[in-house]
This record gives structure tokens, C-alpha cells and sequence, in this order.
């Protein structure tokens, strides 16, 4: 933005929802706006486990790959202000949402089921989780089961239909409603 920084962060961004929501497109986009680094956790996973997402499910199963995305979040929550976007299962894990509720400020994207389904499959095979699925099936049911969860987070910003920057400016000005109080309006 023009204008530089709009409003000065002590604590991470952290941005969530499901697979599709733009969390990674728009984490750079708001990093860039805010002048903070972006960090996306999938990318982190990839680097400290040298190998691909569906490698390390491929390799070492599901269950290998949430406790190294736990332990990579808990490491980039202590690495100061930045913009951080989870992958969509994270914010399930008990540890990880407390720590997140406690150490950052916590955004769920929310997108509507047919746009998340026409989004995922801009990219087949990118999802262990969609692969040789009914991929709208599938989203349906994690979005019944984390949804709950995502609702616990700080803010929830519609970032469906519009243009990334119609996203990107509804995501700004929710933060700065929730971070500015009245007396310093
Ligand atoms: C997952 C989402 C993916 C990635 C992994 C599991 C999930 O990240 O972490 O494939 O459980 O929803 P994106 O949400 O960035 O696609």
C-alpha cells in the first residue's frame, strides 16, 4: 500500500481455513501491504523434512507429517511479527490452535464450499488428502469437522468471489477494526 505500514504488529498474523482459501496468495499479499516477512508452514514442512508434501505422506503417512507441522509452527510462533499461513489441518491440532490463540493474531479465510472445489482443482495431486477422492465430498466433510475449530480463531473475513485485492482490503480492514481500539481511532 502507498502509504506504508497501516498499523505496527507485536505478534505473528496467522492466517487459516481450508485447502483453497487463499491462504498462501494472500499472506503475501497482506505480508507485502503490512511490511511484514510471510511465512507459509507447508513451504517450512517441505524445507526441514527435504521432500514434498505428498512425498512425506506417500513416505511416512499423515500422521508423521501433523507432528512435523506442529513442531514447525511452534518454531515460527517464537520468530516474531510476520504473516503466517497454515496449511488447512493445523489449526485442528489442540497444541497448535492454543499456542496460536495465545502468541498470534488469528484470521480464518473463509470461501464457500463450490469455490474452495473449483480452486483445489486448479492443481490435482497438489492434496494427499483429495487424491482419488470425490474432491467436493471430501472438502464438505473437513469443513463440517474444522469448522468449529476455525471459529475459535480471533477474526473471520469472507475472502470468496472479488478480485485478490477486494480480499486483500476486506482482510485489512477487519484487522484494523480488531486491533484499534476506539480511544486510539
Ligand atoms: C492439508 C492442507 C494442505 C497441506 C496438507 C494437508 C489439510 O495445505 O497442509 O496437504 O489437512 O487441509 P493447504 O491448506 O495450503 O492446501
Amino acid at each position: 500500500m502507498a502509504d506504508g505500514p497501516v498499523i505496527q504488529f507485536e505478534k505473528p498474523i496467522v492466517l487459516l481455513g481450508m485447502m483453497g482459501a487463499g491462504k498462501s496468495s494472500l499472506g503475501v499479499r497482506l505480508g507485502e501491504a503490512l511490511g511484514l516477512a510471510f511465512r507459509d508452514a507447508d513451504a517450512e514442512i517441505e524445507k526441514a523434512a527435504q521432500m514434498s508434501i505428498p512425498e512425506i505422506f506417500e513416505k511416512h503417512g499423515e500422521a508423521a507429517f501433523r507432528d512435523g507441522e506442529r513442531r514447525v509452527i511452534q518454531r515460527l510462533l517464537t520468530e516474531g511479527p510476520q504473516v503466517l499461513a497454515l496449511g488447512g489441518g493445523a489449526f485442528v491440532n489442540d497444541q497448535t490452535r492454543e499456542q496460536i490463540l495465545a502468541k498470534a493474531h488469528s484470521i480464518w479465510l473463509d470461501v464457500a464450499l463450490d469455490e474452495l472445489v473449483r480452486r483445489v482443482q486448479k492443481k490435482p495431486g497438489k492434496r494427499p488428502l483429495l487424491v482419488g477422492q470425490d474432491v467436493r465430498a471430501k472438502l464438505k466433510e473437513l469443513q463440517a469437522a474444522r469448522e468449529p475449530l476455525y471459529a475459535k480463531a480471533d477474526l473471520k473475513v469472507d475472502v470468496g468471489g472479488g478480485t485478490h485485492e477486494d480480499a486483500l482490503a476486506r482482510l485489512i480492514k477487519a484487522l484494523e477494526s480488531h486491533l484499534v481500539t476506539p480511544q486510539d481511532a
